[in-house]
């Protein structure tokens, strides 16, 4: 018997396309193969302290506010390491891909790394807000292994009239991509550490007096 060896998955871009325009939003749950999903959560864990950002810790007045909406910290990529770049060249490929798809105009791509302590969440928030942001998409990829539902940590999506669409576990691998202005989600308390790469593909909104900056 021939035993083949692990495939990695590929994109199916007109299956996400087609996802997108219908629904709306779509959940990859091999979105990336397990061996780069682990790179990446290597690379996280490589991070200095020092590049991290914890919600809640800031401008006075925002800090109470802020930690009772958010209580990630996160990181972003800059594509200084093997990990990073390769996950940044499927996110390319992606990007042309559905520019090609579904004419968004999708002109780059930022993302960061977040992390959530055992206890923490993020609740109900908008990415964008119509006609107030560059940010077109939103892609969350998953970087826990064994992840299980005594974890929690899920993302919940709604709809505009908060009706609940569906419940996502973080498992390695698993990638959401969904319209950023059209749902709202939020992280449930994550029971244990929970590892995740949020990222966007923004339209560019610069004007002639305007020049849109790279983040
Ligand atoms: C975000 C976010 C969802 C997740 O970072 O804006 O909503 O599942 N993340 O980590
Ligand atoms: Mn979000």
């Amino acid at each position: 018997m021939i035993i083949q060896p692990a495939v990695q998955p590929v994109w199916d871009y007109d299956l996400i396309a087609d996802r997108l325009r219908g629904a709306g939003w779509v959940y990859l749950p091999l979105g990336v193969e397990s061996g780069l999903a682990l790179d990446l959560l290597q690379d996280l864990h490589r991070q200095p302290e020092d590049q991290w950002r914890q919600a809640g810790i800031g401008r006075q007045q925002d800090h109470h506010t802020n930690e009772l909406i958010r209580r990630d910290a996160t990181c972003w990529l800059t594509g200084k390491t093997d990990a990073q770049q390769r996950y940044l060249a499927a996110t390319e490929a992606l990007r042309v891909e559905l520019n090609r798809r579904l004419l968004l105009g999708l002109f780059d791509y930022e993302c960061h790394y977040a992390r959530y302590d055992s206890g923490a969440f993020y609740r109900k928030h908008l990415d964008a807000f119509r006609g107030r942001s560059n940010r077109v998409l939103t892609t969350v990829t998953y970087l826990n292994p064994d992840w299980n539902s005594s974890n929690g940590g899920e993302i919940v999506l709604y709809d505009h009239d908060d009706t609940e669409l569906a419940k996502l576990q973080p498992s390695l691998g698993a990638i959401v991509i969904f319209l950023s202005e059209e749902f709202p989600h939020e992280v449930l308390t994550a029971n244990r550490s929970r590892f995740s790469i949020t990222g966007w593909f923004r339209r560019n909104n610069s004007t002639a007096d305007w020049v849109d900056p790279a983040r």
